[in-house]
């Protein structure tokens, strides 16, 4: 069974997946890890500008991923360097090319069909698991979402630290261009629960989202 939760960046979807999942006892899969590791192996291999040689590069490419842990050709990647201005600003612009999203979703079908998920990304309940039996898509207002974004990043020791008007604009331009690719676009299914995560604390949308998925899950019993 696949529960799938869906938004933009700094929506609280990382932190409220991983507990979702650890409290229905799932796995986590996060799906932006997967873009941001393409995003550094196209840097690393200065393909980001050659779409031609990247499609012919990535079928090779050895992509491996363990709720957030990514390893790229065996190698480990630590989270920091996932996580860095230039891979966020990377990821988006693989996540436009059809070749590279048909690669990994194609991925995260099989990995999702392998047992009981819950899957965070920006395409999970429309494009991957349109058959997921609960979908949700968190929102939250883009000062709030870039407030917690530096938060996240001063605890992860990230120096130096975008200003609060760098990151409101880099989240509002990531918007942007997650909501207008032609595929994999960021919207909220018609069948998901939306919730407006600005004036909750963590605990409180995790309970939300877990009242509803007990509910769901009930309905139709996990495998
Ligand atoms: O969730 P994140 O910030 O780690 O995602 C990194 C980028 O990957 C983001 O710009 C959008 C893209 N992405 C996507 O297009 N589809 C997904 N399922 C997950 C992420």
């Amino acid at each position: 069974m696949v529960i799938t939760i869906d938004g933009p960046a700094g929506a609280g979807k990382s932190t409220v997946s991983r507990l979702l999942a650890k409290s229905l006892g799932f796995h986590y899969l996060d799906t932006g890890a997967m873009y941001r590791a393409v995003a550094m192996f196209a840097l690393r291999e200065g393909l980001l500008q050659d779409s031609d040689q990247l499609a012919e590069r990535l079928p090779k490419l050895q992509l491996a991923i363990d709720r957030g842990q990514v390893w790229l050709d065996g190698i480990e990647i630590k989270d920091t360097e996932l996580r860095t201005a230039e891979v966020t600003a990377a990821s988006t612009l693989v996540a436009a090319k059809s070749f590279v999203r048909n690669w990994l979703v194609e991925m995260q079908k099989q990995i999702g069909n392998s047992g009981n998920f819950v899957t965070e990304g920006r395409d999970q309940g429309t494009d991957v698991f349109p058959e997921a039996v609960c979908k949700f898509f968190l929102t939250a207002d883009p000062r709030e979402r870039a407030k917690r974004r530096l938060e996240e990043m001063g605890a992860a020791g990230f120096n130096p630290m975008p200003s609060m008007d760098e990151m409101v604009a880099s989240i509002v331009d990531r918007d942007t261009r997650d909501s207008s690719r032609e595929k994999g676009a960021l919207r909220a299914a018609s069948d998901a629960i939306v919730v407006d995560t600005t004036a909750l604390t963590k605990n409180a949308v995790v309970e939300k989202l877990e009242r509803e998925a007990r509910s769901r899950i009930d309905g139709v019993g996990v495998q």
